[in-house]
């Protein structure tokens, strides 16, 4: 089992310097060990956190997932962080800020590693079939107005999945993908930068458009998890809310705005 250094704010900060993510990451909090950085970004955000404030941790012990799951990850293996957005928007795009964290995740990781990053409606990243990354959003809304929210990021860079490991069927890395370590300060670089530059699309089409293009749950038969009910269909766009829309066994379209799909062979 391999020792993993501890993330060097030092270098964060240069890659933040060498790129053009603005006011993301100009603050940053970094916790060697916490138990989520979902909690800590929250009260920050309460507290009037700005824009773009980054919360970062080489370990957590009660990581969250969706659905009430959990996340956990070695001791400085992968970027487990959350960041405070306060966009002018209304808050039925909230999820456009989940594409574009999720878009720039991915195109960091191609970047960085050269390898094909496909997204899985609703938050995850995958390589190959396998998770390599999920986003995690949270927010407060007063009104007609997002007040603050919250996109938590779990991205897989350096953890090894032993083949005896059950996440091996399911899991991938930036490592286990290359066979070789990625620094993760510039992939942490990379990746503000260029979600800086999306967080100014959110309006546009564009956005949705690029998701849309990189999103392997399209075109294919799911089965969607939503709430209780499960309902099998295929995935044919997703709406400029970012909700899925179905096509029903019987011709009839479902919208889907929550959920987990699971692809089935056809
Ligand atoms: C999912 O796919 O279920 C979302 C996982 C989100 C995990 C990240 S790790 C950093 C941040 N802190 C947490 O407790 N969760 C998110």
């Amino acid at each position: 089992m391999s020792v993993h250094p501890p993330l060097s704010l030092e270098a964060v900060r240069q890659a933040l310097a060498a790129t053009d993510a603005g006011p993301l990451g100009a603050q940053i909090t970094y916790y060697p060990q916490i138990d989520s950085t979902m909690d800590a970004a929250r009260e920050q955000a309460a507290a009037g956190a700005p824009h773009g404030s980054l919360i970062i941790a080489d370990e957590q012990l009660a990581g969250r997932g969706r659905l009430g799951r959990s996340w956990s990850a070695p001791f400085g293996a992968n970027l487990l962080f959350s960041l405070i957005l306060r966009p002018q928007l209304r808050p039925a795009y909230l999820y456009r800020v989940v594409m574009a964290a999720g878009l720039a995740a991915a195109e960091a990781c191609e970047a960085a590693a050269g390898v094909q990053v496909g997204v899985k409606w609703p938050n995850d990243l995958q390589i190959g079939g396998r998770k390599c990354a999920g986003l995690l959003p949270e927010g407060a809304v007063e009104g007609d107005s997002i007040q603050w929210c919250i996109i938590g990021l779990g991205l897989n860079v350096n953890q090894a999945f032993e083949a005896s490991d059950p996440l091996a069927q399911t899991a991938a890395s930036l490592y286990s993908e290359r066979g070789r370590m990625f620094d993760r300060a510039a992939l942490l670089g990379d990746l503000l930068g260029r979600l800086n530059r999306k967080l100014a699309l959110l309006g546009s089409d564009l956005l949705l458009e690029d998701w849309q293009a990189r999103c392997i749950s399209l075109g294919q038969q799911v089965r969607v998890h939503s709430g209780e009910e499960h309902v099998e269909g295929r995935a044919e766009a997703i709406d400029e809310d970012g909700a899925l829309l179905l096509r029903l066994p019987d011709g009839r379209i479902r919208r889907i705005t929550a959920g987990e799909a699971t692809l089935r062979p056809s």
